[in-house]
């Protein structure tokens, strides 16, 4: 007869421990033990992946071309680094409904249209409600595996008799090992099934896809241990209200990460937005104060968006200061530049400041930007609708050069651009012709003097 205990988890990092704790002793959050049951094995834990029978030297290991297997989502194509690679395990997390399911329904249709095997294992819809999706993305010419099941047991077993080449988990959450006693979705629940497609993948050569849902904290639970665990981690964010989707690629072990793809949640399923830039700025007003467009590079891809802000008077003891898509203390920070450096008196503003589109942006080359958005309120005066900023601020209101000059220069000149505001220290570096007028600036004070 198997012993059973109780441990206690934390739910941020999965650190685990023998007793409760206030404060999590790995991750330093207070109030996240959470109580687990758990049966011990003989064995103790998962089994580890097999490896090899003695260490080899590195000269003999052999590496076959390494396969990517292009999903015919360019957008997706891209975060992955050129495609899904065969026998990887990845995580697709996000709020509820921003689209993870339909977005793995898309591959997986792509997939099995181009002759692959693909098995979509489902704990949270029925075989009917798949198929009704299914059938609002489009058709199926080829024959696609539905299963829907929480057993881990019978899961692992379904995946290696049928033996695909692509395997979905939707959702991570709702899998279960009998092993364990403890619920569904806890964090030694959703370790040990990570663990065991683990080993799926990596003994069958199957690409598997997990999907986890974030908690309202903005983390799928236990996600450090699932980050660590797997080879990719991508996110869908960006307001279930809002049309546009960004997915992005936090860790990939075989490509770049911070690699961006843009879709928008359509009728027929999600669609890729070919051109961001182009679609971000669309509805942009023209020759309003507050409103400026920077230029973010995502990845390898630089990014025109619209940041806007309103400063006025406050009506309040505090005023009210908010941001939306951008880093909160980071424009705190950016309005005491402003009233040391250049006087600006905000401390009896309110201010708003937002980003178009529901994207979210943390590249300090947009400080630039929010800075000249919030000038432009105050002083309610417009920037030249043609122009472009970017550029990042230090403490001292010194604007400092970044990198990308050239990429972020074409990319405002292809949309139609005249005009860049940027660091001096990035005119220097220019080599490319431009027909762009660029105004180069130093500081703060010279950049606000264009306004
Ligand atoms: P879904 O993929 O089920 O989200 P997740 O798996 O991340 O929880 O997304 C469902 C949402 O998308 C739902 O609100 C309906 C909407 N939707 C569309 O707008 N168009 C479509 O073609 C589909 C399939 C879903
Ligand atoms: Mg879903």
């Amino acid at each position: 007869m198997a012993k059973q205990k109780t441990v206690y988890f934390c739910s941020q990092c999965g650190h685990e421990s023998s007793k409760w704790m206030g404060q999590c002793p790995a991750c330093k959050q207070w109030n996240t033990f959470t109580e687990e049951k758990v049966t011990e094995t003989k064995k103790g834990g998962a089994k580890s992946l097999k490896t090899s029978a003695s260490p080899m030297n590195i000269s003999e290991v052999t590496v076959e071309n390494e396969e990517r297997i292009p999903t015919g989502i360019h957008e997706l194509d891209r975060v992955l680094g050129g495609g899904i690679v065969k026998g990887s395990l990845s995580l697709v997390g996000g709020d509820p409904g921003i689209g993870k399911s339909t977005l793995l329904l898309q591959v997986c249709r792509n997939l099995a249209n181009s002759k692959r095997k693909v098995l979509y294992i489902s704990g949270e819809e029925s075989m009917h409600q798949i198929k009704m999706r299914a059938e609002r993305i489009g058709t199926f010419e080829e024959e696609m595996l539905l299963y829907c099941e929480t057993d881990l047991d019978a899961i692992t077993n379904a995946i290696l008799k049928t033996k695909p080449e692509f395997a979905v988990i939707d959702s991570i959450q709702t899998m279960y090992s009998e092993d364990l006693s403890s619920a569904a979705g806890s964090v030694s629940q959703v370790r040990e099934v990570t663990a065991a497609m683990m080993r799926v993948a990596k003994e069958n050569n199957i690409a598997v896809f997990i999907v986890g849902h974030v908690t309202k904290e903005g983390v799928v639970a236990g996600p450090r241990t699932l980050e660590h665990m797997v080879d990719t981690v991508l996110y869908f964010e960006g307001e279930r209200e809002a049309a546009y989707r960004i997915l992005r690629g936090v860790k990939n072990r075989f490509g770049s990460t911070n690699e961006i793809g843009v879709f928008e949640m359509c009728n027929n399923g999600l669609v890729e937005v070919e051109n961001p830039s182009k679609t971000m700025l669309n509805g942009r007003p023209i020759d309003a104060s507050g409103s400026v467009v920077v230029c973010s590079m995502e990845g390898t891809r630089p990014i025109l968006i619209e940041i806007q802000a309103l400063v006025s008077p406050t009506s309040f003891q505090m005023p009210r200061r908010t941001a939306v898509g951008i880093d909160y203390n980071r424009v705190n920070l950016l309005m005491a530049v402003l009233e040391k450096r250049v006087g600006l008196q905000l401390g009896g503003c309110d201010a708003y400041v937002n980003l178009a589109g529901g994207m979210k942006l943390g590249e300090p080359a947009i400080d630039l930007g929010i800075i000249m958005a919030i000038a432009s309120s105050y002083k309610n005066r417009p920037i030249l609708e043609d122009t472009i900023i970017f550029g990042e601020v230090g403490l001292v209101g010194e604007v400092r050069a970044v990198s990308g000059g050239e990429a972020r220069i074409k990319e405002a000149q292809k949309l139609g651009f005249k005009r860049c505001i940027l660091p001096q220290a990035n005119v220097d570096q220019i080599k490319v012709q431009t027909d762009m007028r660029l105004v180069g600036v130093s500081n703060v004070m010279e950049a606000l003097d264009l306004i």
